[in-house]
């Protein structure tokens, strides 16, 4: 029986030097639906061997064939792929769903728009990367020239599967440079449908190679390789250090988008109604599994009460189920582990004595059976020291604290070995310009929270990472000067 399915899956085999050929090992893995526990494909799975060809291919191109590639050609062949991301956006945001246990409707309204966003945004680019011209003396002059990084290894997670492709790809290619991705072992799927629409465009052999495998093979091979120019991994702030020590043996340039616990602060003349609005989108979107997330919501202690009492009436109804239907909310979470991780989270919470007002539990009743639902979940009553308020859980759990004044609100927001992003909720313009200043954290949004469009930059400081992705930070990051 399992036999005869398994043969009866979609089969993906490895995407080197824009052809599709099997793992040297001749290993595959399974990927499955979250939300249902199946299979839903049978991938090669790359290790260093493979890692080594798609590197040596990515080489030459970079080297040969794609050098002689003007700015302009580079730019019109993301539009071509933009465009055909687009045509299959249907198929794509069905497939990103079961992919990742995504709800169709973020899968469709968001991260497929996001992909082709990001395609056409750096396509328009790669034509408009200039040096500079410095003035001397004696009528002398100095000039800067921004070439390409060289071979990009790119390392990316499971909670974005093509939008994250997309942050890594894009910039890299607008660039110059030429790239090996290897999208995580949880989501390899829509990444190697990304990789047919990028032999359909037509892009010379060698510039794009995806290889999905696991991250201490596949991705280890990436991060040591001497053909590698350049690391870009997005994951957990572990997985970050260890993948930049090794990098850092090479001299490799290195990007590193890790995780976070950010603070969202929420004064006492803000609007409530937007402030949950911003939780919301900070703690319970994509299940929670976001590096931006704002898991620690600072609320002054005058409004807390009112806050918290919007925040449950309108958490409540949160529509939780099959990711398929158009009005589920909030889908399941990506894996057993991630799953184990966020519900062993959800009872230190409780141990260490915060108050769950909201959810709390796991979700069966109703659900796709198979799949692993944690109900969205509000604690109050946290204290800084509290493990749910220190370490990033990446689930739908939130943390509600209390502050009595601004000072104490940067002080006990910045109190945390991360700093990726923070929220600030106030009418006070001036206020809120003043506290995003002062809060360590690479990407702030005051009134809103967890937009990422493609032009802002998007990082974080301390053990969040370094570099920046989106915007014409991209770029910088994806050239050196000469
Ligand atoms: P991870 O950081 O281990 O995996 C992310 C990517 O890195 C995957 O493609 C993986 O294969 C690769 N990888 C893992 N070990 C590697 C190694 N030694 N060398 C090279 N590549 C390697 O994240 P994981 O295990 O999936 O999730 C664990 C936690 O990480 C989550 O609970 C969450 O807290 C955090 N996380 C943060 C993300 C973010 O967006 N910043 C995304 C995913 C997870
Ligand atoms: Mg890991």
């Amino acid at each position: 029986m399992g036999e005869t399915r398994r043969e009866s899956l979609p089969r993906y085999q490895l995407f080197i030097d824009v052809k599709w050929v099997d793992a040297e090992s001749g290993k595959t893995f399974t990927a499955t639906n979250p939300a249902t526990g199946e299979s839903i494909a049978e991938v090669a799975e790359a290790d260093s061997a493979d890692v080594a060809k798609a590197v040596a291919a990515a080489r030459k191109a970079f080297e040969g064939k794609w050098s002689e590639v003007s700015p302009s050609e580079r730019g019109r062949l993301l539009f071509k792929l933009a465009q055909l991301i687009e045509e299959h956006s249907g198929e794509l945001a069905a497939l990103e769903t079961a992919n990742a246990g995504k709800p169709i409707r973020e899968s469709t309204f968001a991260d497929l728009p996001l992909t082709v966003g990001t395609m056409e945004y750096f396509a328009g680019f790669a034509s408009k990367i200039e040096g500079e011209t410095i003035p001397l003396f004696n009528g002398m002059f100095t000039y800067t020239m921004r070439e390409p990084v060289g071979v990009c290894g790119q390392i990316i997670p499971w909670n974005f599967p093509l939008a994250m492709a997309a942050w890594k790809i894009a910039p890299a290619l607008a660039a110059g440079n030429t790239v090996v991705l290897k999208p995580a072992e949880q989501t390899p799927v829509t990444a190697m449908e990304l990789a047919k629409l990028v032999q359909e465009v037509g892009f010379p052999d060698g510039v794009v190679n995806i290889l999905p495998g696991f991250g201490d093979t596949a991705g280890a091979a990436l991060a040591r390789h001497p053909g590698v120019d350049k690391i870009s991994l997005t994951g957990s702030a572990a997985t970050g250090a260890k993948v930049a020590s090794v990098a850092a043996g090479g001299m490799k340039a290195v990007t590193m988008e890790l995780g976070g616990k950010s603070p969202m602060i929420v004064f006492e003349d803000a609007d409530l109604d937007n402030a949950v609005s911003g939780a919301q989108m900070a703690n319970f979107y994509s299940s929670g599994q976001i590096c931006s997330n704002g898991t620690r919501v600072f609320v002054h202690e005058s409004v807390a009460d009112a806050f918290i009492e919007k925040l449950i009436a309108r958490s409540r109804d949160l529509v939780l189920g099959d990711p398929e239907k158009p009005e589920t909310q909030v889908g399941p979470i990506v894996t057993k582990a991630q799953y184990e991780q966020v519900m062993s989270y959800i009872e230190k919470g409780k141990a260490e004595g915060a108050k769950c007002v909201l959810g709390g539990h796991a979700v069966s009743e109703g659900m796709p059976e198979g799949g692993l639902f944690v109900a969205p979940t509000v604690f109050t009553d946290c204290t800084d020291d509290m493990t749910i308020v220190r370490e990033e859980i990446f689930g739908p759990v939130m943390s509600v604290l209390t502050f009595s004044d601004e000072d104490e609100a940067i002080k006990r927001a910045n109190d945390t070995e991360y700093g990726l992003a923070a929220g600030v909720f106030t009418k006070d313009l001036s206020r809120g310009h003043r506290v995003v200043a002062r809060l360590e954290a690479g990407t702030c949004w005051i009134n809103t929270y967890n937009i990422t469009p493609i032009e802002m930059p998007f990082g974080g400081v301390k053990k969040s990472g370094v570099g920046r992705e989106n915007g014409r930070a991209a770029i910088e990051y994806y050239t050196r000067i000469k």
